[in-house]
């Protein structure tokens, strides 16, 4: 079994396993990070799931035993080393400072805690010495669409130096939790059943055969706070406020996997071949690109694991110091669970 290496207070190394608890235990995420967790190995004593009052008592299969899911609440937090955070940005405002003053460190997936200053928000493969510095004992797991494109781009960065970055999304509907992921599973019914893709009453309008924005709307900028995501933590992580970041983020009928579109300008030239190397020696992603095979990534491709899928990588035809590419990944693994326990495992110093 993998073990933790955790300082003692005396400074000295002990391999031991964590208590640990997951908040959003019952949500896309949360069941993702059970299996991330079992998948790994994980160096877990104890597991403590925690989600709203609506679930409490459901029961959750982890390394074969059913645990029951409880009301998250204060005294649950007691004892925890690790806490893995997955409900959405108001559960984190409220429970994060909790868990904590506890004693845990909070590793959150939501939009809560990303921009604060004293908030480390890291990506593993690309900036891991951040998230050595949390004087909250929380950080943050950025977007999943940050993750995948700054997986994909960060080596790219440290060659050529980026200097404007034009991203269109093609985002699934697990990236909007469980229930767009039912509502799509029923427009589709609905659409082979009786032909038509709205359903009766509903609201708003189908994700089933088109494509929608319908993200928070921040009318002063005309952006999209999906959009706007993009652009902070993209400057955030990389350091640089400089780099512009022109996004557009769509949803589209996709069970999982999200995929982008990329374009990217360089201070410095950087060729389709040598940035196919750099790729190819870069960590925790996959070039798979054979353009004259028809060989591409695609959201199915990436379903279940968790490397970056990076393809069509060509050269700006008439600018020497710009790239496009294709970038897809699974968002509830790396998007979420699997960048978010990659983070604990290097911070607990977890060996294989
Ligand atoms: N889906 C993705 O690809 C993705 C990627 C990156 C980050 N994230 C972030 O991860 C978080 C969860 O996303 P998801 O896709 O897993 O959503 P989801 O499927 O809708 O699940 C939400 C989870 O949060 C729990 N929850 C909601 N409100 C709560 C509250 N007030 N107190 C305690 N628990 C509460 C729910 O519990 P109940 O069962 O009791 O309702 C459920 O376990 C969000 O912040 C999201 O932005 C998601």
């Amino acid at each position: 079994m993998l073990r933790a290496q955790a300082m003692t207070e005396s400074g000295q190394v002990q391999n031991r396993a964590l208590r640990v608890a997951i908040l959003g235990a019952t949500g896309l995420v949360g069941r993702t990070m059970l299996q991330v967790l079992e998948e790994r190995d994980f160096p877990i004593s104890e597991l403590r799931l925690f989600a709203s009052s609506r679930s409490a008592g459901t029961e959750l299969e982890f390394r074969g035993q059913r645990i029951a899911v409880q009301e998250v609440n204060e005294e649950g937090f007691r004892g925890l080393e690790l806490a893995l955070f997955s409900a959405g940005a108001e559960a984190s405002r409220k429970w994060a400072p909790i868990a904590a003053s506890a004693g845990a460190l909070v590793i959150d997936n939501s939009s809560a805690w990303r921009m604060d200053p004293e908030v480390p928000l890291c990506i593993p493969e690309v900036n891991l010495e951040a998230a050595r510095k949390a004087p909250k004992r929380i950080i943050a797991n950025p977007n999943c669409a940050t993750i995948q494109m700054l997986v994909a781009l960060a080596p790219l960065h440290r060659e050529a130096k980026i200097r404007q970055i034009v991203v269109a999304t093609y985002q699934a509907a697990s990236g909007a939790g469980q229930k767009l992921v039912k509502r799509l599973e029923e427009e589709l019914r609905h659409f082979v059943e009786k032909g038509q893709v709205a359903l009766s009453n509903a609201p708003e309008r189908p994700l089933a055969c088109n494509l929608l924005m319908e993200w928070k709307r921040d009318v002063q900028s005309h952006h999209q706070e999906e959009e706007l995501k993009l652009i902070n933590e993209t400057r955030k992580i990389l350091g640089d406020p400089s780099i512009i970041v022109s996004p557009t983020t769509v949803r589209v009928p996709v069970f999982n996997g999200h995929a982008e579109a990329i374009h990217v300008e360089f201070e410095r030239p950087i060729t389709a071949q040598r940035a196919r190397e750099i790729l190819e020696a870069a960590e925790g992603v996959q070039v798979v690109d054979e353009f004259a095979k028809g060989i591409y990534p695609t959201p199915i491709d990436a379903d279940g694991q968790d490397l970056v899928l990076v393809g069509r990588i060509r050269e700006a035809l008439g600018k020497p110091n710009a790239l496009s590419l294709w970038v897809v990944a699974d968002n509830l693994r790396k998007g979420a669970a699997t960048n978010a326990i990659q983070i604990a495992e290097a911070l607990f110093s977890i060996m294989g």
